[in-house]
């Protein structure tokens, strides 16, 4: 459920008319709902109740401030892949206390930084990475708490750009060798080991695969056991997909039941904390990115509507071929439907945000491109020297422009022409 739906014709963003919105802010911009984002979140935690458990916002799907700001105070902690993203956490107000860090390549400012905030937990990828790990914490004299992520080879059902949990991807730690590097890691100093980790993909629309993953993880905890490594937490990564058309993926809840029913039938499960790491279930359907129509194009084979949004504003329809719903924000009017390619300004065939649309629409008018709000702004870029989207919160029946549409000269911030004498002729 989310707070994005027609009232008398235009639609609307919790209390705010997403026209509104667009006059006075601009296109393209993307709109996220306060609301829903919360809502989101609660429904993992309240699916959870009494079991321990922290989620951990992947902050990748988005990690605007305001959106981080709004889950700090909800108690979220923050799942993040860079010191940028664990600046930003900081700087919003999360709690280093409560941040996971996962990725492959964790340099060793990275690692300085993350110690010395005192982040919950680093989720180590690989056997160098560890040993990289040891060597700084122990330098620093500090001691780093250690998840493995462990690879468990099952299949996600994915696209497979965004499977990561089978043999031959660059994640994780095979299964079959987790327990040789688990014995490592408690060997080598200035480490502690306190969880397993994995993540085996994202828009899940089946249980199955975390079912799967979960029997062999605990089967490789029974194995820890008895070798006297124990954990205090689990943390089966993000990944629970959403509705961007006709899917019909598990509610938390639905999965939050079915984990602890597995976890219940384990002897040892009542006591270990359960961390997941949430990002597009949480932020996807919580935004829409605004765009407006240029011109219309009609064409011997195809009919194009030109919008102003492009690939570098939204890239997952062009990179995954990702289906996500483009809606006009006012329907009063009436224009006669025809069947539109909708495309974008950029030099590139690729440059599309959505395919065979049936739309009613008249150059000028507003369209919404729903689920934009995990790996929308985030995946923007600069291509074709467009500056990128204002981003904006609605709260209510206020709505606060929480980042700024880039300006022009923005583009080149931080560019220099060569100096004078540099210009010889050859
Ligand atoms: N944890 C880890 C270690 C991850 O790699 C990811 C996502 C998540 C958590 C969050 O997964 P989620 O709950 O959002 O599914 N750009 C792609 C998605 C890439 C996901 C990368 N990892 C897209 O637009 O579909």
């Amino acid at each position: 459920m989310d707070h994005f739906e027609y009232r008398d014709g235009v639609l609307y963003g919790e209390e705010v008319p997403l026209t509104q919105v667009a006059d006075e802010v601009g296109t393209p911009c993307y709109v996220y709902s306060k609301a829903t984002l919360a809502r989101h979140f609660r429904a993992y935690t309240e699916a959870l109740g009494g079991h321990p458990h922290l989620i951990c916002y992947a902050v990748k799907a988005n990690s605007n401030l305001a959106v981080l700001g709004l889950l700090a105070q909800l108690g979220a902690g923050f799942d993040i892949v860079s010191v940028g993203e664990l600046e930003r956490v900081l700087v919003a107000g999360g709690d280093p206390a409560k941040v996971v860090f996962s990725g492959v390549a964790k340099q060793e400012a990275e690692m300085i930084r993350a110690l010395e905030v005192g982040i919950k937990c680093f989720n180590v990828e690989s056997r160098p990475e560890l040993e990289r790990l040891s060597a700084v914490a122990s330098r620093l004299g500090k001691v780093a708490a250690v998840s493995l992520r462990v690879n468990p080879d099952v299949d996600a059902g994915t696209h497979p750009y965004i499977s990561t949990g089978l043999k031959g991807n660059k994640f994780g730690i095979p299964v079959e060798e987790a327990l040789t590097v688990y014995e490592l890691a408690t060997t080598l100093p200035g480490l502690k080991v306190v969880g397993l980790d994995c993540h085996i993909g994202s828009q899940l629309t089946e249980l199955a695969p975390f079912l799967d993953a979960l029997d062999r993880l605990l089967i490789l905890l029974e194995r820890l056991r008895e070798r006297g490594i124990t954990v205090e937490h689990l943390d089966l990564g993000g990944g629970l997909g959403v509705p961007y058309h006709n899917e019909r993926p598990p509610q938390p809840f639905d999965y939050a039941a079915s984990l602890l029913e597995r976890l219940a039938q384990w002897p040892h499960g009542a006591h270990l904390t359960l961390l997941f790491e949430p990002g597009r279930s949480i932020a996807a359907n919580a935004g829409v990115l605004l765009t407006r129509v240029e011109y219309l194009k009609p064409g011997e084979t195809r009919n194009f509507a030109i919008v102003d949004a492009g690939m570098n504003d939204l890239i997952r329809p062009s990179l995954y071929q990702a289906w996500q719903a483009i809606l006009p924000v006012d329907v009063r009017h009436s224009r006669d439907v025809e069947t539109y390619d909708v495309v974008g300004p950029v030099c590139e065939t690729s440059d599309f945000l959505g395919k065979d649309r049936a739309l009613a629409i008249a150059p000028g008018d507003l369209l919404a491109v729903r689920s934009a709000g995990a790996y929308g702004f985030v995946m923007a870029s600069n291509y074709n020297s467009r500056p990128r989207p204002a981003e904006v919160m609605v709260d209510d029946d206020r709505y606060h422009i929480v980042r700024q549409r880039e300006s022009v000269e923005s583009l080149w911030a931080g560019e220099s022409l060569l100096p004078r004498d540099s210009h010889r002729e050859a």
